[in-house]
């Protein structure tokens, strides 16, 4: 009896040790649960917008999540940016709009493998994208990505814009987080509250 209980005691041991070195050792590659872990850890969120007014209110709040989630920043530019004037922008605007894939905008040379989620930011115009936002959507496959997208905008009701609606029909594909954040254009500097909501709830997705 006594050395069968011996013999345990130093198989339980062995087994203790092993379980224990083998977890916290940095150079074992061969554990398949150790994969995903450290691919996830190179995997970063990323956020891409565009603006166009002089107060770039989407810009404010698209550095806001920047810093909130630690994330790579990119702005999408138009080949031929709308000129400043609100008159021309309005008539631009909802000219491209009425095309399928208009206006064109920059190459932007990213690897989206890299990140997860895409938050993707517009001013609302017209109750939807700004058309160089949905150019960006239509020109970078998003297999696998979570999109979320966020605005901002002026005295229009959230709750009547269309952006994820047209952004689903434009990419059906894409996987869109299901909550558009949107926040009023003048108050962006404020949106750091409703923000941190919103991003957890990406997050936990
Ligand atoms: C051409 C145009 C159309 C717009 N249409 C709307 C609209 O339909 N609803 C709304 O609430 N705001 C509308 N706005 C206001 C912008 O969404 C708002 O000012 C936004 O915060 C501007 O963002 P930016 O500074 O990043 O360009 C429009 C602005 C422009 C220039």
């Amino acid at each position: 009896m006594k050395l069968k209980h011996a013999f345990m005691l130093a198989a339980s041991a062995i087994l203790s040790a092993v379980a224990f070195f083998g977890c916290a050792s940095e150079g074992d590659s061969s554990s398949s649960a150790a994969a995903p872990a450290k691919d996830a850890a190179k995997v970063k969120p990323l956020v891409v917008y565009w603006t166009w007014s002089e107060t770039h209110n989407t810009k404010v709040v698209a550095e806001m999540l920047q810093q909130k989630t630690g994330a790579d920043i990119a702005l999408i530019e138009m080949v031929t940016p709308y000129p400043n004037d609100f008159g021309s922008v309005m008539q631009l605007g909802q000219r491209d709009l009425q095309q399928p894939k208009a206006p064109a905008i920059k190459e932007m040379n990213l690897d989206l493998s890299k990140y997860n989620p895409i938050y993707v930011g517009t001013p609302i115009w017209f109750s939807t994208y700004a058309p160089p936002v949905r150019t960006f959507l239509q020109s970078y496959d998003f297999t696998g990505k979570t999109v979320a997208l966020f605005c901002t905008h002026g005295q229009g009701n959230p709750a009547t814009f269309k952006y994820l609606a047209d952004a689903k029909t434009a990419v059906p594909a894409i996987n869109y987080f299901p909550e558009v954040f949107a926040h009023k254009g003048t108050e962006a500097a404020n949106a750091g509250p409703a923000l941190d909501a919103w991003i957890q709830k990406v997050s936990a997705k």
